[in-house]
């Protein structure tokens, strides 16, 4: 069987990874997978429960762990893997969606950010701590992390200009000359 390239898509919270992810699936048929919904599955309950169960290091090991397995799964799959917003932070993980396949960094304004993030800050962890100010919550994790994002990316795009995430799918297609 001939080994396939993926599609790895990476990016802040509310860049749109998994709405764009199921886009670009549809448009090329092919499987659509999601770290975060894979881990919910796994583990039986929300993101935000898990956290609050076992913390956000044990979060970090399952995410580790859930890209062990697809690393195998996906191989010789035709897939759009979704990620976590902290997917790509941790050196090991980055390797294993190099290995995956192309790896695209979805980006987005703080403004597009909180307007989709914002109505629903309770299912993320990492916000709903900071309810007092969660923008500039936002902004400093987006500062954090941008060059770590950048290190893993083989490209990027802005998807705050996009109305529809099928907008950007095609756009991701386009520069991957497809
Ligand atoms: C996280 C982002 C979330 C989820 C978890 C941690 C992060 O995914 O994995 O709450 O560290 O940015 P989304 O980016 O899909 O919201």
């Amino acid at each position: 069987m001939q080994q396939t390239h993926n599609i790895i898509l990476i990016g802040f919270m509310g860049s749109g990874k998994s709405a764009v992810g199921r886009a670009l699936a549809g448009r090329l048929r092919w499987r659509h997978r999601d770290t975060d919904t894979e881990i919910e599955s796994e583990a039986g309950c929300t993101i935000a429960d898990l956290f609050l169960a076992e913390g956000e290091a044990a979060f970090r090991h399952r995410e580790t762990a859930t890209l062990v397995r697809l690393l195998s799964e996906i191989t010789y799959e035709q897939t759009i893997l979704s990620t976590g917003g902290g997917t790509p932070l941790q050196p090991e993980n980055a390797a294993l969606l190099k290995q995956m396949g192309t790896v695209i960094w979805l980006q987005a304004s703080l403004e597009a950010i909180w307007v989709r993030v914002g109505p629903n800050l309770a299912s993320r962890p990492l916000l709903a701590a900071y309810q007092d100010n969660p923008q500039a919550r936002i902004e400093s994790l987006l500062t954090e992390r941008t060059p770590l994002y950048a290190a893993v990316a083989d490209f990027a795009l802005d998807t705050s200009i996009y109305a529809r995430p099928m907008e950007a799918a095609n756009q991701i297609l386009s520069l991957l000359d497809r």
